[in-house]
């Protein structure tokens, strides 16, 4: 593994929940999301789709469950994931296939690679927990090849008719599950504000537009409570 520019501020408290919660992440997850995360994650590594032997990022490795589906997938390309927490780093260093990623510590407000360095750019829950949205996804617009696509996984704030009983869902449910799973109500209380907080799909499919990607796209999972977002970068 290798390491680079770390985080402060905003990034230190976020840095900090990680490091505390990856012991139970996956399992947290699986509860969650009643075992659809793994699915999400097969998704996003299928529309990430490089050209043959491309170079692959996955921001925001985590337990590296997107990395180690894309490796599996795209078994002649270079998969690269990075994550600002060491912890969860090791827990995806630790994992079958594990051997077949470069695993990267740096933070996602400053990447340490060159510009059009990616052929695709994937990401599961990153967005929500930055300072600098705009700076996070500039940063990815920077190391994206022209023609090279990004695939977003993230929380959605609820919407529309449901809004009231998935507003409460996420208030009320994910810190219990937090407490009963987890014994960790606080990083959880945590996971409820920032989804609550966080901009809809057609917010940073406007960021994406304005940034210069072009066929911009989403679609809601889990009665709107998450969303995968794809956009591509224009030759
Ligand atoms: C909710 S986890 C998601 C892990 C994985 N992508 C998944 O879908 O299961 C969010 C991850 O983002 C990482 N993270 C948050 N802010 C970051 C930043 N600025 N730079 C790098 N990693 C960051 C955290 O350390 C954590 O591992």
């Amino acid at each position: 593994m290798t390491t680079d520019r770390m985080p402060r501020d905003k990034g230190s408290e976020v840095h900090g929940i990680f490091e505390k919660i990856a012991g139970y992440y996956d399992r947290m997850n699986f509860v969650m999301t009643l075992g659809r995360h793994e699915k999400w994650c097969r998704e996003v590594a299928a529309r990430v789709a490089p050209a043959a032997g491309g170079q692959l990022l996955d921001l925001a490795t985590g337990t590296g469950v997107i990395a180690l589906e894309a490796a599996r997938r795209y078994p002649a390309s270079a998969v690269t994931g990075v994550d600002f927490s060491e912890e969860m780093l090791s827990r995806a260093m630790a994992k079958p296939g594990a051997d077949a990623i470069r695993w990267q510590r740096a933070d996602a407000a400053c990447l340490p690679f060159e510009n059009e360095s990616f052929d695709g750019i994937t990401e599961g829950y990153l967005l929500r927990n930055v300072e600098d949205l705009a700076g996070v996804l500039r940063e990815q617009y920077r190391v994206l090849k022209p023609g090279g696509r990004i695939v977003i996984l993230e929380t959605c704030p609820p919407s529309g008719l449901l809004k009231p009983i998935m507003g409460w869902g996420v208030r009320v449910v994910v810190p219990l599950l937090g407490q009963l799973v987890a014994r960790d109500r606080s990083s959880y209380t945590y996971l409820e504000s920032s989804t609550l907080a966080f901009k809809s799909p057609q917010h940073i499919a406007d960021m994406l537009s304005g940034l210069g990607f072009r066929d911009i796209g989403w679609r809601k999972k889990f009665f709107g409570t998450n969303v995968i977002l794809w956009a591509t970068k224009p030759k």
